[in-house]
């Protein structure tokens, strides 16, 4: 089984044309769409681990749902992950203690653990089938770094309370012969099976689900979803980042696109296990991309080394000049050489992960509404931030304590990042510069079929897809939500927004918020020949 040919987006599935393993290895999962205007309790928008954890804790809290998807259960981020459930943050606990304190650090810890374990009790008490195993990780040295980095954040979890153990060496990386940081009793999954085994129970409950169903125009009374209307008391938006808000939250996190690659290895060749290194120190990006890795069963003969690094900031990526496909091209070097019994590179795709401000994600009422709430801000540990949202936010609901509630408040003031703040924020503006600067092609004569790109003429900006039949589609390049100029995704075959992560599929369609509607189309007049009218 391989997914490297090609497949074009079916956005309803997944949101790139890369398929990642978890997808093409498991049935969609599909609920009837919505089709007529109702009222409900509480309305989640979202199915992904978020939006399902929600539903799920909720309805135990003996509430009525109704969770509603744009595409089907796990298309969007969940479906494209690694499903590495750890509680080692990847922001590092020492920098949570200069952000926060000591206390908050250890809290934060706390909550990942108590993540961790309720999705380990939610298997065993569903009997889901994901298989999901209890395993060690591994935090080494990156080649720029140095071992001080090791030494301050493994007095950091020790004073957060983790049972943490620093190695003199890598367990089963030969090339690595450096210490590392050992992390007991993390978790892996088969992330579609585990939303699967979640929707059954869900549905169990008597939970509504409905998949293909756009939620629109989100307010304190309820949405509007495939045009018909959902009235709710309590509104859940967990779609990766808020599809309700048009500012606030899109200035406290921003957006980095990161790859994978699957390898087949021979079964016993290592153990299971998740690996990460801390990071590039040289990199130009302030959030510095590491790579981290982790063994998945495949079939009877070989596991999948499953290994993930080489970010970038959204629609940023030739800002280094290394184009999306050519950060595979860096990642399978990295592997073979610190996993050389790897074999066939069988799988790829890229995901997009939000990193906010101050490490933690936002989980909590809206920033000025009542009955709204948010679930955002995964930072590289989506599976424990997931989770940890459903698990709050049906807690402030049901109005039961929860000691993380005030840690992860959407409405929290951090003052001590001040200076990475003003260099992201830096950077976001600097995106607007696209205006008056070239695009990246002259004309649509230059593509070949599959290609796409952006053309300037003067203020105007178009979005140009060549697709398979040489047929050209054209639609603006001026991102629906604040104004970002698109960049192509050749990887992906999408056109992402550098500004705040929106992206749209060679039809426009949107595929990743804040952006709310879809790219408006620009009529050809003469599609056969070379679209010579998009320069005027
Ligand atoms: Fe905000 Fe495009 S995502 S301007």
């Amino acid at each position: 089984m391989s997914t490297l040919d090609k497949n074009p987006i079916d956005s309803n599935r997944t949101s790139g044309e890369n398929l990642s393993y978890w997808i093409a290895s498991s049935k969609p999962i599909i609920f009837e769409k919505v089709d007529k205007s109702f009222q409900t309790d509480i309305l989640i928008i979202g199915g992904g681990i978020s939006g399902l954890t929600a539903a799920y804790c909720l309805l135990k809290a003996g509430h009525k749902i109704t969770l509603v998807e744009d595409g089907f259960i796990g298309s969007g981020e969940s479906g494209r992950t690694t499903a590495h459930i750890t509680h080692a943050l990847d922001d590092f606990y020492y920098e949570l203690e200069k952000i926060f304190n000591e206390e908050k650090a250890a809290l934060a810890a706390n909550s990942h653990s108590a993540a961790i374990e309720w999705i380990n009790k939610t298997i065993e008490l569903e009997k889901i089938e994901c298989n999901f195993k209890r395993v060690d990780g591994y935090l080494f040295l990156h080649a720029t770094d140095t071992k001080e980095t090791l030494d301050k954040e493994y007095a950091a979890t020790k004073r957060a309370g983790l049972l943490t153990e620093m190695l003199s060496k890598v367990p089963a990386i030969e090339s690595e012969n450096g210490w590392c940081i050992k992390y007991p009793g993390q978790a892996q999954f088969h992330i579609m099976h585990y939303l699967k085994g979640l929707a059954d129970a869900i549905v169990k409950m008597g939970g509504n689900i409905f998949t293909e169903s756009k939620a629109e125009h989100i307010n304190k009374n309820g949405a509007k979803v495939n045009e018909f209307d959902i009235a709710a008391n309590h509104i859940i938006v967990a779609t990766n980042t808020p599809v309700n808000d048009v500012l606030t939250m899109h200035t406290k996190q921003w957006p980095y696109r990161t790859y994978v690659i699957g390898a087949k290895i021979k079964k016993g060749k290592l153990p299971y296990s998740l690996w990460w290194d801390t990071g590039d120190h040289d990199s130009k990006w302030i959030t510095q991309p590491y790579h981290y890795v982790r063994l998945e069963e495949l079939d009877e003969e070989y596991d999948l080394l499953i290994c993930g690094g080489e970010d970038h900031k959204t629609g940023q990526a030739d800002d280094e000049d290394i184009p999306e496909e050519d950060r595979y091209t860096k990642l399978i070097g990295w592997t073979k050489k610190r996993f050389p019994a790897i074999e066939d590179i069988v799988y790829k795709w890229s995901g997009q992960v939000m990193e906010p401000v101050d490490s933690l994600g936002f989980i909590g009422k809206n920033p000025g509404d009542d009955n709204i709430y948010i679930i955002t801000g995964d930072s590289g540990n989506g599976m424990t931030h997931g989770t940890l949202g459903g698990m709050i936010i049906s807690d402030i609901i049901t109005g039961k304590e929860n000691q993380w509630m005030d840690l992860y408040s959407p409405s929290r003031i951090t003052l001590t990042t001040t200076d990475d703040y003003l260099r992201e924020v830096g950077n976001m503006t600097a995106q607007l510069v696209d205006w008056v600067s070239q695009g990246d092609i002259k004309d649509a004569e230059e593509l070949k079929p599959g290609e796409g790109g952006v053309i300037s003429s003067g203020l105007k900006k178009i979005a140009v897809y060549r697709d398979e039949h040489n047929c050209i589609h054209a639609h603006t390049a001026v991102c629906p939500h604040l104004g970002g100029i698109l960049q192509w995704n050749n990887e992906e075959k999408s056109f992402d927004c550098p500004m705040h992560g929106s992206r749209f599929t060679t039809e426009g369609k949107v595929i990743n918020g804040p952006a709310k509607g879809d790219l408006k189309k620009i009529e050809i007049k003469d599609e056969d020949e070379k679209a010579t009218d998009l320069n005027k």
